[in-house]
């Protein structure tokens, strides 16, 4: 690898490869999803669904989340469930329930974790929730000809 390629890994590092910072490990990612989780719980507007969600124990939910932020920033592989469906069946969200989340998420992330290991997080959950918004609101049949 050259010094020019390894300069640009830490500036921009690739999503295929585990991210290798100090600090980002389980433990702090499991800590940015229980933080997360209690904020979103708190919102006004998408409280109410979650509660409706997930009605019961909250803690599997936790760790299935801890899993996947683990595989997408760790390339752990922890976690093997289908967010597509997960969100499809949700009717009521929107597509601006979409930015209240990224929001959260985004001042979770900057209050938990140094500004560049933030700004990666945000990257992939603004890549991910593209993908979902796809997913639940794209419509074929209303696309201009
Ligand atoms: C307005 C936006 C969103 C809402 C209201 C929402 C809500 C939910 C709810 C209620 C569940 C639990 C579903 C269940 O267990 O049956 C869930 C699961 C999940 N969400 Fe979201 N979500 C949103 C955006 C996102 C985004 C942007 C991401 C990723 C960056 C994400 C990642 C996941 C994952 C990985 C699961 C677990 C899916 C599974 O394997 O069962 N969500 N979400």
């Amino acid at each position: 690898m050259t010094s020019k390629s390894v300069l640009l890994d830490r500036v921009r590092p690739s999503p295929e490869q585990p991210l290798a910072r100090p600090g980002v490990d389980r433990t702090s990612i499991g800590a940015l999803v229980r933080e997360f989780c209690a904020r979103v719980r708190k919102n006004e507007r998408l409280g109410p669904i979650f509660a409706r969600e997930i009605a019961g124990d909250w803690e599997p939910h936790l760790e299935k989340m801890t899993d996947f932020w683990s595989s997408v920033i760790l390339k752990t592989g922890d976690y093997h469930g289908r967010p597509v469906p997960a969100h499809v069946k949700l009717t009521d969200v929107t597509e601006s329930d979409f930015d209240i989340w990224l929001a959260v998420f985004g001042e979770t992330a900057a209050e938990l974790f140094e500004p560049e290991t933030a700004a990666i997080f945000i990257e992939r959950a603004e890549r991910i929730a593209a993908s979902l918004k796809l997913a639940m609101f794209f419509r074929p049949d209303r696309t201009c000809a």
